[in-house]
């Protein structure tokens, strides 16, 4: 059986669909969400509409669905997490709020093969941040495979016998074998707001028969810039590489993942371009791989991550 593997869609309906035409042309049986179809992103009912189009579909809530939905006030959000999640309240129909509602806790068993969650299989909400957080959850519970969402960073945990190991999928395609007598948690990263400073959209595909692979994939998606420019590579459908920019990732607004900003000591010399996604000088793709100091660096805890 082969799955496809989302998580944290957050309403961003131009990088659902980058995916869903990417893996047209790979076949996949189910498909997985990890929770956080909504909240953030501007176009809360289109990604509902699409997910559910899925079918069969297995899914789990996230806490971005909850308040969104209005199972929880949000009060744990920060401000703009919560103006994000109130909006969307409103947008969204009432079908679809509904539909948010009746999305399951996790922990959630699949096919007797794997489970799926949000945060943590202890506590949905929970962040999975580096080893120290997959060995307590490897700690208590027994599934051998976890996929999770929630900290928008693609990473394998991997606990064997003697170690826990990190390994970090490397953009814009990652296969990994699954070894048997290991014990793995797996993040796909965030489809509509990736936090690793790679903005292109990144998921997962799972093959869980007998050689077990999976496979994160990074891919482009039609992105507007503020002055409603389009990203030219990106929009035709081009296969591009993952870029990220030697700058540090402002935190999300409600529009999603805000783009490159200039770290501190960073020279402040470049006038504001028509597109943050810009094409590399040297060739028709782009290109911003992740350097591997920053590869190596756990997620921020902080800002970026809103709730
Ligand atoms: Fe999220």
């Amino acid at each position: 059986m082969k799955y496809l593997i989302l998580s944290d869609i957050h309403s961003n309906k131009e990088a659902l669909a980058a995916i869903l035409s990417f893996v047209r042309r790979k076949p996949w049986d189910k498909a997985v969400c990890l929770g956080d179809v909504v909240g953030y992103g501007a176009n809360p009912n289109q990604a509902v509409d699409m997910l559910k189009r899925l079918r069969p579909l297995a899914a789990v809530r996230g806490n971005h669905d909850k308040v969104c939905s209005g199972l929880e006030d949000g009060e744990l959000f920060n401000r703009i997490a919560l103006e994000a999640a109130m909006w969307t309240r409103r947008k969204l129909t009432k079908v679809n709020s509904r539909w948010l509602r009746a999305l399951p806790q996790g922990p959630v068993v699949v096919d007797n093969t794997f489970a799926i969650c949000h945060g943590t299989p202890i506590d949905e909400d929970a962040y999975i941040f580096g080893e120290i957080e997959a060995l307590n959850v490897f700690r208590h519970t027994e599934y051998p495979i976890t996929f999770f969402g929630h900290s928008h960073f693609p990473v394998i945990f991997a606990l064997s016998p003697d170690a826990i190991t990190t390994i970090l999928t490397v953009a814009p395609s990652f296969r990994f074998k699954l070894r048997e007598g290991v014990r793995y948690l797996v993040n796909p990263g965030s489809v509509g707001q990736p936090r690793d400073g790679n903005p292109l959209v990144s998921f997962a595909l799972f093959d869980s028969t007998s050689r077990r692979r999976t496979r994160s994939s990074r891919r482009a998606f039609p992105a507007r810039s503020p002055t409603g420019s389009r990203s030219a590579a990106s929009s035709r459908g081009r296969r591009v590489r993952a870029t990220q920019s030697r700058t540090r990732p402002r935190a999300a607004g409600p529009g999603g993942w805000a783009g490159p900003q200039p770290g501190p000591g960073a020279r402040p010399k470049r006038p504001p371009t028509r597109s943050w996604l810009r094409r590399s000088p040297r060739s028709a793709s782009l290109r911003t791989l992740p350097s591997p100091r920053r590869a190596g660096r756990p997620p921020p805890r902080d800002g970026a991550c809103a709730c």
